[in-house]
This record gives structure tokens, sequence and C-alpha cells, in this order.
């Protein structure tokens, strides 16, 4: 990393029947990608409640990648249909937070998808790189009405922030 130049800090919530599993491929197979994300492996992309995602902006994340089973193959069903409207509504919070958008991702990829998923954290970290650091404090200071947005999250999404047992 040279001097000056900014590197995202990407946090990734891999799912583990899947996309765990292709990150896991991509470094056995030495496929090459952006090393900027930090992998938080859980059971399913449906438990990716979207305060998580939040919480990781909001300490000092630049993006969030959620990586999930196809839809139709989910281990749990239909969990990540679940993970879709989460991401929808939380995309919709973060418009109304100021925060670019781009910086979530909701990935689908198989265990046998390294490639695919190398090639996703690359395009993450590269369109991040271009939005530059997120520095959501500064964001929040210029408007703590924002919180109001954080706040009613849960009572305009009763139904997607429901988490799995
Ligand atoms: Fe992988 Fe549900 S088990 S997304």
């Amino acid at each position: 990393m040279s001097e000056g130049t900014f590197e995202p800090k990407i946090v990734g919530f891999l799912c583990n029947w899947c996309s765990y599993r292709a990150a896991d491929l991509a470094g056995t197979a030495r496929i090459k990608h952006a090393p900027n994300v930090r992998i938080i492996r859980v059971m399913c992309s449906g438990r990716v409640d979207p305060t998580f995602i939040l919480k990781a902006l909001a300490l000092g994340a630049d993006g969030v990648m959620v990586a999930g089973c196809h839809p139709g193959e989910c281990h749990y069903i239909e969990q990540n249909y679940k993970a879709m409207r989460r991401f929808h509504m939380i995309r919709h919070t973060l418009r109304a937070l100021g925060i670019e958008e781009q910086r979530v991702r909701l990935v689908w990829a198989s265990a046998a998808e390294g490639q695919q998923l190398a090639e996703a954290i690359d395009q993450l970290v590269e369109d991040v790189r271009k939005l530059g650091p997120l520095r959501w404090n500064a964001h929040w200071a210029e408007d703590p009405s924002h919180l109001h947005a954080v706040e009613t999250i849960e009572h305009e999404h009763a139904e997607a922030i429901e988490v799995l047992p």
C-alpha cells in the first residue's frame, strides 16, 4: 500500500455453506483478489441483521458485502430471500443517511464459485475506492437528525428485520 493511497476497509458476511467455501476455494486455488475484506462467517445470509451492517459501517468499515447461496439453494429454505429484502431496506436506509448505497453489496456465490466471489470482492473494493473513505462519524456530525432514520428502521421494516432463531 503506497503512502496516500486509500485502501478501503470492507467487512464481508459470508454464508458458511457457499460463499465462505467459495472464499476458501479462492484461497486454495490461489485466485487473487483484493486483500481488503475482513471475512465474518455466518450460517446463512438470512442471519445478517441489518444492524450488523450499520454497526460495521459505524465502526469504521468503508463498505460491506453480504454473500450467500443462490436463490433457491439456501440451506434454510428461503432465508436468502429475506436477505434480499433486508438488502433493499439497508440501501434505502443508507440513502436516507446520506451514505452512498454502493458501499453495500449482496452477492450470490456457490461453493464452486471462488473466481466469481474474488471478482465481486475486487469490484466492490474498486467501487468503494472511487467513493473514498466513509468517515461515517463526519456524516453523523453534519446532521444529527440522521439518528431518526436509524431509530425507525425496525418499525418501517418489521418483517425484514426478523432474525433467525
Ligand atoms: Fe447460504 Fe442461506 S444457507 S444463504
